[in-house]
């Protein structure tokens, strides 16, 4: 059988997005494994989606911590869990020039509305509030900035009239559990490239 591309996970939080792409994974949708989950929150519900699934967990608080020390213990887990891609979930910490270099092209995040628009915090409601008719998720290449790389994968929802932030927010997760899962499918069995910020799918 040839071998699975293992995959560590970083989040913060609830942990949805992890079971979209664990789940993905068992189903054998993305020829990948996901080989460890890192958080930096100790009671993140995510951890515990993790260990249901028998996934490997690391919690790794950065609370008074510098950040490059933080970052060192993370690098280091993910190099022990011999790891070829990081996945963003969630993880509610910027990670510094120096993190992204270690992984160059192989960080992906998946941020909650149609960047270039609305990066950063509570982007659907930035969103909602803006008054666009239109939203979505981004799935993207990490680099240095904020919810700033290469994009690989969009998926759109509209907006309604009746519609608050909350209720927005739950339309755009459930195309996020389709969007990060089918991005992560694409960059693992298909030849692509960077042509600029472009990325693309031969
Ligand atoms: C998602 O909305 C994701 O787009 C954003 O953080 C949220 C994480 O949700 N980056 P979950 O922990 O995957 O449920």
């Amino acid at each position: 059988m040839e071998e699975l591309t293992r995959i560590a996970v970083l989040l913060s939080g609830r942990g949805s997005n992890l079971v979209a792409l664990a789940d993905a994974c068992a189903r054998g949708e993305i020829p990948a494994e996901i080989a460890l989950v890192i958080s930096n929150r100790a009671d993140a519900p995510g951890l515990d989606r993790a260990r249901e699934r028998g996934i490997p967990v690391a919690a790794i608080p950065g609370k008074g911590l510098a950040r490059e020390e933080h970052e060192r213990l993370v690098v280091a887990a993910i190099e022990a869990a011999k790891t070829r891609w990081v996945c963003l979930a969630g993880y509610m910490r910027l990670l510094s020039p120096a993190f992204i270099a270690r992984f160059p092209r192989r960080i992906v995040n998946i941020h909650p509305a149609l960047l270039p628009s609305f990066p950063g915090l509570d982007a659907q409601r930035q969103a909602w509030a803006h008054g666009v008719k239109v939203s979505g998720c981004t799935v993207h290449l990490v680099d240095a900035g904020c919810d700033s790389g290469p994009i690989v994968l969009q998926r759109t929802v509209p907006v309604l009239d009746d519609d608050t932030s909350e209720t927005l927010a739950a339309r755009i997760l459930e195309q996020e559990h389709i969007a990060y899962p089918t991005a992560m499918r694409m960059l693992l069995t298909r030849a692509w490239r960077l042509d600029g910020r472009r990325v693309i799918f031969e």
